[in-house]
């Protein structure tokens, strides 16, 4: 089918309270009306999510953010222009009328316009707010592939557009502009630093938060089911030597420059050093290993720095630390 008539097809399902996955730049989303409380029930319904935990809206352009916040602060307003469309979603005051079930009950709204030509297409097409969390089951991986959100989702969703690999593979930063320091509750490859440098003034990390307004803070987020360990650099040889035969066969996440002997039964997968590639692979790599049967996933830590915060965060998501596991 022709790419018109699939966003037609698109339209038509959102109108009739159905559910549409479509790729933006970071993940693919589960999408739904807005407005139409029975669609976004769907929503919660086929990724098995609590009601508590609030959806962002995606928009066509910039203009349409006063249709679902207001008191909006110039920060907004800046931002939007200098990162829209694109990996960035703006916590804001929620406009009268919102439905709680987008909020989760709370007075602030979640809203980004994502830059990839299929969701602008959608969204312009459509020319109203459309709800779209991350196309997986609550706690998986999110799919960066139409085929992985067909396995995620299969005959749960009306229609899923393909769009191909998406371009930067983690989900959006997450900035809260409701409260009066500017704050990041989930990073994402638009790093603090960039968004500082844009607003002139200092930007927070949400710690101490509670989940619910500290989006993918939750435990055991983006996780692969293969049982997942982060390990430094340092502690990959004596990992090596130690390593038992009950916990093979094994795959094993590298990103520094290490010439490491071969080891049967342990996979070693090379990741790029540039964040961006790595982003851009990183769920990818995940999804696929996890089909792989192997007994345990390890992944070396990345390094530090503006660029790795975004990767750091999702690795130790998906991840048990070390320290409380036993059975290396
Ligand atoms: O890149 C992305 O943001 C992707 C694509 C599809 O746009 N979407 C995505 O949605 O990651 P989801 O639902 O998987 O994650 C959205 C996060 C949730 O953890 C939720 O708690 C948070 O956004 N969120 C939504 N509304 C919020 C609000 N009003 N205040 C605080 N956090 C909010
Ligand atoms: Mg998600």
């Amino acid at each position: 089918m022709k790419l018109t008539k699939q966003i037609q097809t698109a339209v038509k399902v959102l109108e009739n309270s159905g559910l549409v996955a479509f790729p933006t730049e970071t993940v693919y989303g589960l999408g739904a009306d807005a407005n139409n409380e029975v669609a976004l029930r769907k929503i919660f319904a086929v990724k098995e999510r609590p009601l508590n935990h609030p959806l962002i809206v995606h928009l066509a352009r910039l203009e349409q953010m006063v249709d679902w916040a207001k008191n909006i602060p110039p920060a907004a307003l800046l931002l939007g222009q200098i990162f829209w469309p694109g990996p960035l979603t703006l916590v804001l005051n929620k406009q009268s009328g919102v439905l709680d079930l987008l909020t989760g009950g709370q007075k602030t709204i979640a809203l980004r316009v994502p830059r990839h030509p299929i969701a602008q297409k959608l969204l312009q097409a459509f020319d109203r707010g459309i709800a779209a969390p991350s196309a997986n089951k609550f706690t998986h991986i999110s799919p960066t592939t139409a085929a992985a959100v067909f396995e995620e989702l299969d005959d749960e969703v009306d229609l899923i557009l393909d769009g191909g690999d998406c371009e930067v593979g983690l989900e959006s930063t997450i900035l809260d502009l409701s409260t009066e320091k500017p704050t990041i509750l989930r990073p994402g490859m638009i790093s603090a630093q960039a968004i500082e440098h844009a607003l002139g003034t200092a930007v927070y990390y949400a710690n101490g938060e509670p989940t619910s307004r500290a989006p993918g803070m939750h435990h055991l987020h983006y996780a692969p089911r293969t049982k997942t360990i982060l390990i430094e650099t340092s502690d990959i040889v004596p990992l090596l030597v130690l390593l038992k035969k009950e916990n093979l066969p094994a795959a094993l996440l590298i990103n520094s420059e290490m010439e490491l002997p071969a080891i049967e039964g342990l996979d070693v997968i090379k990741m790029s050093q540039d964040a961006e590639h790595y982003a851009h692979d990183l769920y990818f790599t995940l999804r696929e290993l996890d089909h792989q049967h192997y007994r345990q996933i390890f992944i070396e830590n990345v390094p530090q720095g503006e660029a790795w915060v975004a990767i750091h965060d999702r690795l130790k998501k998906a991840s048990f630390s070390p320290k409380h596991s036993t059975s290396l």
